[in-house]
């Protein structure tokens, strides 16, 4: 597989005269790929139908003719301000009924049919203009569903499609009520249109309501993009991305990357830190300026399981942000550092995010590879050695792990509408298991909740799934190794009500959940062996060996054959014992890394990454800060 380096560019926001330089720079500095495109839609039709695509097919031929492959990106997060007045009503709405008005971007509702033909129609514009032009060599649809949090719209548009989606789903108002229990409260209804969105009720809502309208907003997003696909596949060839974001539970990207060929998601590694990770302030301290030293890899592992085994880093941090609440500078090095780790867990691609600094707009403060006066930035050199040692790397492909985490975006939703104690979140719940297996230096391939077959892994996780999959529930019958399943794992049904038999209701393990409490989280419980427990903890009755308890007694680790059941949110102390002594039972070789040495092991070699800020040592040699280290396995 040839890996290859990449950068975002806007044409539309310099003068031309500029573009064939900026091409021919991009080309010296090593770049291969350049995307365009995907917030232009102002300068491509600047009124209703009065299309001006000359310049877009300038801009195309400039980077192609510079030996540039592009990317071309629909240009539907940024709905033109004339959108407005022609679809009033197209705004998504958030849940205290509030438009989310214009003047930045994402400001449509995924439901509103009027939008989605807008989006179909300048899909159809490009694709029938570039479909065939041979400098497109990829496509990439609309920019981060999800992100500023638009998934989830209180629209009319969202309430009209929620109660038709719900009559295709239950058929009957009859058999909605009996699946979420609405005699409870005589919430019963008698027709569809009677059922309003989760939003604006005097107390919480019924879960499963609110479960489903997080599955519906989900599909909303999937339908919304097949579209765009469907209608660019019909006039090419070209590989179709999107590019997700980090940590956005809000819709089913395996559902989404089903119709796409290739997964990419957006690293900023700082901005994330800062922004979406709830470490100490010692952590995000330590990590500062070179990022978590899992989140990254969290998210390269999750998206190759998206993109089925292809996927890209679309846009790369290349210097400060700015949106996080601060906006530090790498490392020097980490530019380069964030690139080889995403080559080393199979990104085919990396693209940084942007060429060129803008001086103006939402943006102006956020790095570039050049500045705003066209010299170069720091992160340029890094980017060019990167492309240098990629031209002589030899091939490296991804290996199968030995460990596994299943991950489901339904399950993030669930224990959203039901949490049933603060800080019981499930991305946390995953990530933090997935932190454990990584600092034993690890390798983790993360696998979708409908996966049917675990027999290449010694070790499976599946913490915190509202309800396994009838696939995955097969797979674990005839599994061979050790699969451990909880906290919470298994106990509702997919409605998100208490399943009979009670749970967790595991193939060949005796264990009832009785009763289960969750506990502040600054009242974390000890274990017998060392380490503790937060958030949560089943009671139960088995008649299993029990392996791991509390101080107080309680059974935590259940059963010690091919299926065993956990009972608690493990603290990292009691995660990291429990899961060397589960690895050393499968025969997995695990060691202790230095603080901010994260290990990755391709088919061919391993990488040592040194997120630290002292120097670290593998397998002799000495990683400086920001260093990364390979040799053949
Ligand atoms: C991404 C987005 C880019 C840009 C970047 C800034 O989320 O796709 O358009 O806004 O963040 O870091």
């Amino acid at each position: 597989m040839k890996r290859a380096l990449g950068v975002c560019y806007y044409p539309e926001h310099w003068p031309e005269e500029i573009w064939p330089q900026d091409a021919a720079d991009m080309v010296k500095a090593g770049l291969t790929w350049v995307r365009i495109g995907e917030f232009a839609w102002s300068r491509l039709e600047p009124q209703p139908g009065d299309l001006h695509l000359d310049w877009l097919d300038r801009a195309v031929e400039i980077l192609g003719q510079a030996g540039l492959k592009v990317i071309l990106g629909t240009p539907t997060a940024t709905p033109p301000r004339w959108m407005l007045d022609k679809h009033p009503d197209m705004l998504a709405k958030d849940a205290q009924g509030h438009p989310r008005g214009f003047g930045s971007r994402r400001h449509y509702c995924f439901s509103h049919q009027g939008y989605r033909s807008e989006s179909r129609r300048i899909t159809e514009i490009l694709a029938k203009r570039y479909g065939s032009n041979p400098h497109i060599a990829a496509w990439q649809t609309d920019n981060e569903y999800g992100c500023h949090d638009t998934v989830i719209s209180y629209s009319d548009a969202a309430r009209a499609a929620f109660q038709d989606w719900l009559a295709q789903k239950y058929q009957s108002t009859d058999a909605l009520n009996r699946a979420w229990g609405n005699i409870f409260w005589s919430m019963e209804y008698d027709s569809f249109d009677q059922i309003n969105l989760p939003n604006l009720t005097v107390t919480e809502p019924n879960p499963s309501h609110a479960l489903a309208f997080r599955r519906f907003s989900s599909d909303q997003v999937v339908a919304f993009n097949r579209e765009q696909v469907q209608i660019i596949r019909a006039h090419t060839d070209a590989s179709v991305i999107h590019n997700y974001m980090g940590r956005i539970t809000e819709f089913d990207h395996f559902d989404v990357g089903a119709d796409l060929d290739i997964a990419s998601w957006d690293s900023y590694p700082l901005g994330f830190l800062e922004d979406r990770l709830e470490d100490d302030d010692a952590h995000k301290r330590a990590y500062a300026q070179q990022g978590d030293p899992d989140f990254q890899a969290f998210h390269h592992d999750l998206y190759r399981a998206v993109g089925k085994g292809r996927w890209w880093v679309m846009e790369q941090q290349p210097g400060p942000v700015n949106w996080a609440p601060v906006n530090p500078a790498p490392l020097p090095g980490m530019c380069r550092l964030w690139a080889w780790e995403a080559f080393a867990h199979g990104a085919e691609a990396v693209c940084y995010f942007r060429w060129r600094q803008a001086p103006f707009a939402q943006e102006q403060m956020h790095a570039g590879l050049l500045r705003p006066d066209r010299a170069p930035a720091p992160a340029l050199a890094e980017a060019a050695q990167v492309a240098e040692e990629l031209a002589q790397m030899p091939e490296a492909n991804t290996a199968t792990a030995q460990v596994a985490l299943v991950f489901d975006y339904a399950s993030a939703w669930g224990w959203d509408v039901q949490p049933q104690g603060t800080g019981f979140d499930y991305f946390r719940l995953v990530f933090e298991t997935y932190c454990g297996l990584r600092k034993l230096g690890l390798d983790v391939d993360i696998l979708p909740p409908d996966t049917d077959d675990l027999s290449s892994y010694k070790l499976v996780l599946a913490p915190g799934i509202v309800a396994l999959s009838d696939r995955l529930k097969v797979a674990l019958k005839s599994y061979k190794g050790t699969a451990i399943i909880g906290p919470r794992s298994n106990s509702k049904t997919p409605e998100l009500t208490i399943p009979d038999p009670l749970p967790p209701n595991l193939p060949g393990l005796d264990v009832t959940i009785t009763r289960s409490e969750t506990f502040r989280a600054d009242m974390d419980r000890p274990l017998q062996n060392g380490g503790g427990i937060r958030h949560w903890l089943d009671h139960v009755e088995t008649t299993e060996t029990v392996s791991e308890i509390t101080k107080a007694g309680d059974p935590v680790l259940i059963g010690n054959g091919p299926i065993r059941y956990l009972t608690a949110w493990l603290d990292q102390t009691s995660l990291t014992r429990i899961l060397t002594h589960l690895c050393a039972e499968q025969n997995i070789a695990t060691q202790t890394l230095e603080h901010g040495l994260r290990i990755r092991r391709t088919d061919t070699h391993v990488f040592a990454f040194n997120y630290g800020l002292e120097p670290a040592t593998f397998q002799g040699e000495t990683i400086p800060p920001a260093g990364v280290y390979w040799t053949p396995k």
